[in-house]
């Protein structure tokens, strides 16, 4: 038997990701602050998501998962943590067609560009997914995320962004279909995984809005330069200031990846929390929320100079009056409304 939360779980027989673990504190200290008190697991497993989600956040909880034998282990996990739930055995596309929950979460192997169109349609408050299909996402597997995400990529070197607006794309396009409105409430890459959780209003008027925050990303290859695009300016895509063609990537989801996380925050702070999740949070919560960061290590390599420390260049541009952070998708990674040019030129500066 494991312990893993508040959470007493046997895992035989069916997936149990133990690294994930890290993924499960996070969405714990999120879901408590997420609309929805009905909660689907979809993709149940051993149930340990479910099993959290009702003894840490006060869900009420239902799952599912295909195989039986995931069944009979969430029933014997039920039963060891004392917790009465309904448990369906069902394709969960099909089953998400069929009911509606206020809250979805979405955890498969590999894409969950299957599942997303059932999600949202079923979801009437809140939406929880996980993507491990991190090759299609990030452009490394180009064909794959053309016909998963519908999206043209290729990789890039903040490449972890882009597959994470690549999948929230996805989330908005398929949500808007139904009239719900999307705002993301937290999004990151880790690892091998992507998470993101939104929060799905019903509304026709913002979900046209929406798309003024969806788009194409122009970058230049050579200088770095990097735009975004709106859908209606597509014509302004010419060459880089450096003469360089632009590289046109998407469509992709150019907007704000979190919300406002104030509450999550108070709450890391007072409550005993891990603390590589309480880092990782607080982090989370200081970062500039504007696409894309910059790689310092590649804008070095670039400029044939040794990489500055990131706190550092983060510090400086604040004193020149941009916005500035870290960002928990890359060690070497820097938010920033300041261009390429002002990046360089801390760089290139060698008294830094
Ligand atoms: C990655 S595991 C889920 C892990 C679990 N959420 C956790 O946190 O440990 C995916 C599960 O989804 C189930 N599954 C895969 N495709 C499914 C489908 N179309 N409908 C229902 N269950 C499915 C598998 O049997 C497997 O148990
Ligand atoms: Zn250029």
């Amino acid at each position: 038997m494991l312990v893993e939360g508040s959470a007493k779980i046997k895992v035989e027989g069916v997936f149990y990701n133990p690294k994930m673990k890290f993924c499960r504190d996070i969405d714990m200290i999120c879901f408590k602050h997420m609309p929805g008190k009905t909660y689907l697991d979809a993709l149940a497993a051993s149930g340990v998501r479910g099993i959290r989600a009702k003894l840490e956040a006060g869900k009420e909880v239902y799952f599912n998962d295909f195989n039986r034998r995931a069944v009979k282990v969430i029933k014997e996990n039920l039963k060891l943590n004392k917790i009465e739930a309904e448990i369906y055995c069902e394709e969960a596309g099909s089953l998400m067609r069929k009911k509606m929950f206020d809250h979805i979460d979405i955890d498969p192997f590999g894409s969950p560009a299957p599942f997303i169109d059932s999600a949202c349609f079923s979801a009437k408050k809140s939406i929880s997914i996980t993507a491990t299909d991190t090759a299609a996402l990030c452009g490394s597997a180009k064909n794959s995320c053309l016909r998963k995400y519908s999206c043209f990529v290729e990789k890039v070197e903040f490449y972890p962004e882009v597959g994470l607006r690549v999948l929230a794309g996805k989330i908005v396009a398929e949500a808007t279909k139904y009239d719900k409105a999307v705002d993301f409430f937290i999004s990151w890459a880790k690892e091998h995984y992507y998470r993101i959780h939104a929060v799905i209003r019903r509304s026709s008027r913002m979900s046209s809005k929406i798309y003024e925050n969806y788009g194409y990303l122009a970058y230049c290859k050579k200088c770095l330069h990097r735009e975004c695009i709106k859908l209606e300016e597509l014509s302004k895509i010419s060459e880089c200031k450096c003469g360089e063609k632009l590289k046109v990537y998407g469509p992709m989801w150019l907007g704000k990846l979190k919300g406002n996380m104030k509450d999550i925050v108070k709450e890391v702070n007072k409550k005993e929390v891990d603390k590589n999740v309480k880092k990782f949070i607080l982090q989370l919560a200081e970062e500039v929320d504007v696409p894309f960061y910059y790689d310092i290590h590649e804008v070095s390599r670039k400029l044939k100079v040794s990489p500055k420390p990131v706190s550092l260049i983060v510090e400086k541009l604040r004193d020149m009056g941009f916005k500035a952070s870290r960002t928990v998708l890359s060690g070497h990674g820097i938010k920033t409304d300041a261009d390429i040019k002002v990046i360089e030129s801390l760089l290139s500066e060698c008294n830094l």
